[in-house]
């Protein structure tokens, strides 16, 4: 009988290495192998003419570089790109969000929900409604549903305004530095930019110069860009009297504004200010919004507020947004349904609002930026040619030095100090090498920041000896 047992065990025991052995080794033998290099790899070279020349200028790198730095260098802390914290990107808990809908879809529409979120879908969304009632709660600006289009992030509400409102001799007008996504984008179309510079705050003063010089050369400002909260890079923002300035210029000079209101939710003292789009009482105000840092980036979700009809080229008044859906209905066709489901779910969840939603998120970005201004604070204590501002909201400080920060610098401070800052100069649309440097405060957890800014300084402190800079002066 142990004989049995012995010869039955040994039995399990080879099935087992067959199994494990074989079996499974030649499961993973069909797994594609994907080629590693290049010389198995046939090169096709086109002549330089075949592709867009545009995509040669510096500023359409700069969306890529900031993705790219911290995987050229891992050993680094990265203050450099604006996302929100890796702790606050929650997509496990957008199941229950989906379900939400779905269950608020069954009561309230009559359209099956395979067919709403499995199908192609409304080329200006389906969660129009919701995302009404969320602006009229969270940021006081009344909206018909039907004035609202869905979009895959605020990237293609500002590529929908490209490539609808401007023709070849219309000018857009944006503050500069700026951020990269509009610059890139109305680049890629080839819009005429001119930019009002933007320091430590917008040179409002500098517009109406601005518009002349436009005229004189024979075209037209279509529309101005702003970000109207704490702006990228500056992490400033436009005064309540700096609003009703813009919108009574955009006014008296017939051009649209084009408000940016990422960062609103993310204020950290002061009162809220009114959006413009709240305050624009003659319909001039395009308002492009994202859920990227109030809820995740992952989505790809935001939308475009439009209400106004413009004259077309038969001399007939239309509807603004019916020329914007037909641009969409070509670019991405309509916003992935299921990521919308997941925006709508949050806000019913929420009873349309996201400033609670987005508390804890506050209170951990405030306490990131006040660990920064401290230990900017103690690495350059005594040090008068070295400011930063202390943002009172958003993502971003900058900090000015007493010499110029250099690309190679950026490489250098990456490389040898282990800590990736941003020169504010790569923002621009002109990229003249400057003493500005953005510092963002959210992705990095406090202690962190604490180990970078120590980097950050002993690079600067080194860089400053080096070059017989007095710290005093
Ligand atoms: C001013 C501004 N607008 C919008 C966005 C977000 O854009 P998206 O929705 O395309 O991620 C960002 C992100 O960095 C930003 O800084």
């Amino acid at each position: 009988m142990a004989t049995i047992k012995k010869i039955y065990w040994h039995l399990i025991f080879v099935c087992f290495f067959v199994i494990h052995g074989v079996f499974v080794p030649s499961v993973l033998a069909k797994t594609p192998q994907i080629c590693n290099s290049q010389k198995d790899l046939k090169q096709v070279k086109l002549p330089v003419k075949n592709y867009n020349s545009i995509l040669e200028k510096p500023i359409l790198n700069v969306m890529n570089e900031l993705n790219e730095l911290p995987i050229r260098f891992p050993n680094a802390i990265s203050l450099a790109s604006g996302r929100p914290s890796d702790k606050f990107c929650q997509p496990e808990s957008s199941i229950s969000a989906i379900n939400t809908f779905i269950n608020y879809t069954k009561k309230n529409s009559s359209i099956p929900v395979n067919r709403l979120l499995g199908q192609y879908g409304k080329t200006s969304g389906i969660i129009n409604e919701i995302i009404a009632k969320h602006l009229l709660i969270d940021e006081n600006i009344k909206v018909k549903p039907e004035n609202i289009i869905l979009t895959v992030g605020f990237q293609e509400a500002a590529a929908l305004c490209a490539m609808t409102l401007f023709n070849k001799n219309d000018v857009l007008l944006v503050p500069d530095p700026i951020f990269i996504g509009i610059a890139g984008i109305a680049t890629l179309y080839g819009i005429h930019i001119e930019s009002i510079p933007y320091e430590d705050s917008l040179n409002i003063n500098d517009i109406q110069g601005v518009i002349e010089k436009v005229r004189k050369a024979g075209k037209t400002v279509k529309a101005m860009y702003v970000i109207s909260d704490f702006s990228n890079p500056q992490g400033s923002s436009l005064s309540l009297q700096d609003r009703k300035t813009l919108l009574a210029i955009a006014k008296k000079n017939s051009f649209l504004i084009l408000e940016d209101n990422a960062y609103s939710m993310f204020r950290y003292e002061g009162e809220k200010i009114p959006s413009i789009k709240s305050l624009d009482d003659s319909g001039i105000v395009i308002y492009l919004g994202t859920f990227a840092k109030t809820l995740y980036p992952a989505l790809r979700v935001g939308y475009i507020i439009v209400d106004q009809d413009i004259i077309n080229q038969n001399g007939v008044l239309v509807p603004l947004i019916d020329e914007m859906k037909k641009v969409k209905s070509f670019l991405t066709v309509n916003t992935p349904a299921l990521d919308q489901a997941i925006v709508a779910g949050i806000l019913l969840n929420n009873e349309y609002s996201l400033i609670q939603f987005n508390e804890e998120k506050r209170k951990y970005y405030v306490y990131n930026r006040d660990v920064m201004v401290q230990s900017l604070s103690e690495e350059f204590a005594g040090y008068k040619n070295i400011t930063w501002n202390i943002p009172h909201g958003g993502f971003f400080l900058i900090v000015n030095l007493p010499f110029n920060f250099t690309q190679e610098m950026l490489e250098e401070c990456a490389s040898s100090y282990n800590v990736i800052v941003f020169p504010e100069s790569l923002l621009s649309l002109y990229q003249n090498t400057n003493n500005r440097i953005r510092l963002a405060f959210t992705n990095v957890p406090a202690d962190e920041i604490k180990i970078a800014i120590t980097r950050f300084a002993n690079f600067v402190k080194n860089k400053m000896q080096a070059n017989n800079i007095d710290k005093q002066l």
